[in-house]
């Protein structure tokens, strides 16, 4: 069969190619189709019911209009196809042919009360205001808005969550459910990272539970909370935690180490070396050895990982040129911003799945 630029295929080569531009076309489904059981609440619901759940008894727990039930069979059946659900049999009260739909470890993470919970995440990413910019991108490459999200809000996503009080909300909830996500690790599989230091600046800590974890974790260490003056308005310190408003660019205050998580892969490479910059300042004077920076980040390309876990990060990448200035680096682009802003080394310790723990030492 002759494809438009001459190359013959075989039928199948071609079906193939079909295939895959339909997969990828409706691609979006996988996450829309998430997205509406969340809403629903399915997880919990299934959770709740403490065994596994036939689909009637699901339709009847759902606030659903009862006459969509092959609706929700079919939903069913796409997030069970995506691993959010498995099928068991049912062997009680005469029902031994009946499947029942149950938790996998996916779903246990969308669960409302789950410590670990990602329903905050799945919310707030999926919401219509980070949704539409993607409709903008092609827009944005033609014009001069640093991003899709200026494209499609006039604004960028830090001015829009700092006056769109529902939205922020969101997402600083979102930052909350990573932030447990990553304490738990850090502090039992990172130790050695914060030991023997003294004090630590969480330049971008948001709503503070990383630094309050970490703070807790090791109680010797004293810790300083830097943000924007209305993300630190009307916290309260305690013990070794205090909280400072300021700007990230034009200062930070000195300790030994400081600590960002998620902070540069929304900025570019320049915004960058300037607050690497910033946070040499901010320990060069310390006296402690182990002087350094301690960033939580993803880094690209590394040629291990299998498909999921690079296109996820290709994900994150697309993410924060969408929505903001950043990227998401390779370890070689890394480097490159290390020695622009006067470090002289680094160790990465790959602890956290698709994040690592990055050391940068002056
Ligand atoms: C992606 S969030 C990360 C929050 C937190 N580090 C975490 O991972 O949970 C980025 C944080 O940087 C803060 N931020 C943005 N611009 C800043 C600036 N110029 N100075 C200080 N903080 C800033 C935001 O308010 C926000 O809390």
């Amino acid at each position: 069969m002759a494809l438009p630029n001459g190359i013959v295929e075989s039928t199948h080569e071609l079906l193939d190619a079909q295939a895959h531009v339909w997969n990828h076309i409706f691609s979006f489904i996988n996450s829309m189709s998430l997205n509406c059981a969340i809403e629903l609440g399915i997880p919990d619901i299934i959770n709740e019911h403490g065994k596994p759940m036939t689909l009637s008894q699901l339709v009847n727990a759902l606030p659903i209009n009862k006459l969509k039930s092959d609706g929700l069979c079919r939903l069913m059946c796409i997030l069970t196809h995506s691993k959010f659900f498995i099928k068991a049999k049912i062997s009680e009260d005469g029902n031994e042919d009946e499947d029942g739909y149950c938790l996998t470890p996916a779903s246990r993470l969308l669960l409302r009360d789950e410590p670990l919970s990602l329903l905050p995440s799945a919310r707030a990413m999926l919401d219509p205001i980070l949704i539409d910019p993607w409709h903008h991108v092609s827009e944005w490459f033609q014009n001069d808005c640093s991003s899709s999200f200026v494209t499609k809000h006039g604004m960028t996503f830090w001015e829009y969550v700092g006056v769109e009080e529902r939205f922020n909300r969101m997402f600083n909830d979102a930052m909350a459910s990573d932030a447990h996500f990553v304490v738990s690790v850090v502090t039992k599989e990172c130790k050695q990272v914060f030991e023997g230091l003294k004090s630590m600046v969480d330049v971008g800590g948001g709503t503070g539970l990383v630094a309050k974890g970490i703070a807790d974790a090791f109680p010797d260490l004293k810790c300083v909370l830097l943000d924007l003056p209305r993300v630190v308005a009307g916290m309260e310190g305690d013990k070794n935690l205090s909280y400072v408003s300021g700007d990230m660019f034009e200062s930070i205050p000195q300790a030994d180490a400081v600590f960002l998580k998620w902070i540069f892969h929304d900025w570019t490479d320049e915004e960058s070396v300037k607050l690497l910059r910033k946070c040499n300042e901010a320990i060069i004077s310390s006296k402690n050895n182990g002087k350094k920076v301690i960033i939580v980040e993803m880094i690209v390309d590394d040629k291990k990982e299998d498909h999921e876990a690079t296109e996820t990060k290709l994900f994150f990448d697309m993410l924060m040129m969408v929505d903001a200035t950043g990227k998401e680096r390779t370890e070689k682009e890394w480097a490159k911003l290390f020695v622009a802003a006067g470090f002289t080394s680094y160790k990465i310790t790959r602890v956290l799945g698709l994040r690592s723990v990055i050391e940068v030492f002056p």
